[in-house]
């Protein structure tokens, strides 16, 4: 069984699916591991890392890609500029490409997959289930991203995070606001918290308060009774009604007004983010404030922040970064390898050392797009 990890040619993206650790586990579990060369130099894995752990090394992506029965990607594989660039014409028939493929968001590159008789996972249709935890990209990425943007913030304000009491007088803290506090957002506020600012935090779905709470900041709640349905089966947050949405802008806007940083995270799965921070709340922000919206790629918290750009609106900067987890792109390979490396450890028999794939397993059926010629997964057929 051969197990192929070409580079990442999308832009900006410095991530790789596989790090040398996870080379040792997959050898170790009886796969060959082939990995482009210079795949791993964005995030600092050098060829000779990956060599000593045990890969062999192709010159080219269509070397790295022949004959390989798996397929490791971070992105969806580029589909166009012919057969030539093609990364899915590299690939052989039968084979298994695992990634965060955007499936959902991309339904023509996926009917591509069934159609080079591709069986394609995509780890971002995760069951968020306990069995599933280590699996979960979104997760480890998001993260990732909070602490991130924490810091990205900190380096665009023009002031201290902590409070510190100098002979040439008093910094104050910095006043922290979090919007969303899932995955992103918890890890925004430790972070934050560490730093040493003052924090306060909120989201739809009522189980965070106490989460926040628990790392030491204070709750900001909109209406605690129509937070009780905010919160589908699945753990995601609803779109919330427009007498909610009011609710929450005037809250937001009186709270606002007194923060140096606002970080956004807030997301609706399958639909635009909602916006929490209007053009008014940004006017009446005070001058030097930092907004980091990480939900920039799903539209935006924040109608004024641009993607892939830092801009500056009445006096406020916003910081608008694609894809936050390649800026810190050691890590965020090195975990989102390690839950390709969990998901397809209970794939392998152990004595024959080749896949053996349990069709029914809700993990299986919850992010398998195409197998033998045909797009199956529900959110993309019918
Ligand atoms: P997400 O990235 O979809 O959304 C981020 C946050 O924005 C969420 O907390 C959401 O409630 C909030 N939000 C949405 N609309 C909002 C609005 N109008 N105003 C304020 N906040 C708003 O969510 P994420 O980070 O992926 O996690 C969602 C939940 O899933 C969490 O409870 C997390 O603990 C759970 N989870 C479970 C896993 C498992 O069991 N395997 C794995 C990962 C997360």
């Amino acid at each position: 069984m051969k197990i192929a990890v070409p580079k990442e040619r999308r832009p900006g993206e410095s991530r790789v699916a596989i790090s040398p650790d996870v080379v040792r586990k997959f050898k170790g579990l009886g796969f060959e591991v082939t990995v482009e060369k210079g795949a791993g130099a964005g995030a600092s894995f050098t060829d000779a890392a990956y060599k000593e752990a045990g890969a062999a090394l192709a010159r080219d992506e269509r070397t790295a890609l022949k004959g390989a029965d798996v397929v490791l990607k971070v992105r969806r594989p580029i589909l166009d500029g012919g057969e030539a660039k093609s990364e899915l014409a590299m690939m052989k028939k039968g084979a298994i490409l695992i990634g965060h493929l955007e499936a959902v968001a991309n339904k023509s590159d996926v009917a591509a997959y069934a159609k080079a008789g591709i069986t394609a996972f995509a780890m971002e249709l995760m069951p968020r289930i306990s069995r599933a935890q280590s699996m979960d990209v979104l997760s480890s990425q998001s993260n990732l991203a909070g602490y991130r943007a924490v810091l990205d913030a900190a380096a665009e304000f023009g002031r201290a995070f902590p409070m510190m009491m100098t002979a040439a007088g008093t910094v104050a803290p910095a006043k922290v606001f979090v919007m969303g506090v899932g995955v992103a957002g918890l890890q925004a506020i430790a972070t934050a918290k560490r730093l040493g600012a003052v924090v306060t935090a909120t989201d739809v779905r009522p189980a965070t308060k106490e989460q926040v709470e628990s790392l030491g900041a204070k709750f900001l709640e909109v209406d605690a009774e129509a937070e009780k349905e905010a919160e589908t089966e699945g753990g995601y947050a609803k779109e919330m009604s427009d007498d909610y949405k009011k609710k929450q802008a005037e809250a937001v806007r009186a709270h606002i007004k007194n923060q140096d940083i606002v970080i956004t995270t807030a997301l609706i799965p399958g639909r635009p983010a909602p916006v929490l921070v209007t053009e008014a709340m940004v006017k009446d922000m005070k001058p030097g404030s930092v907004i980091v919206d990480l939900a920039v790629e799903a539209g935006g918290n924040c109608p004024l922040s641009e993607r892939g750009r830092v801009v500056v609106k009445h006096g406020v900067k916003l910081v608008g970064h694609d894809n936050v987890p390649s800026r810190i792109a050691e890590d965020a390979s090195q975990l989102y390898a390690k839950n390709l490396l969990n998901f397809i450890t209970p794939l392998v028999d152990g004595e024959t050392k080749s896949l053996a794939i349990d069709w029914e397993d809700e993990i299986i059926t919850g992010t398998l797009l195409t197998r033998a010629g045909k797009v199956i997964h529900p959110l993309l057929i019918g």
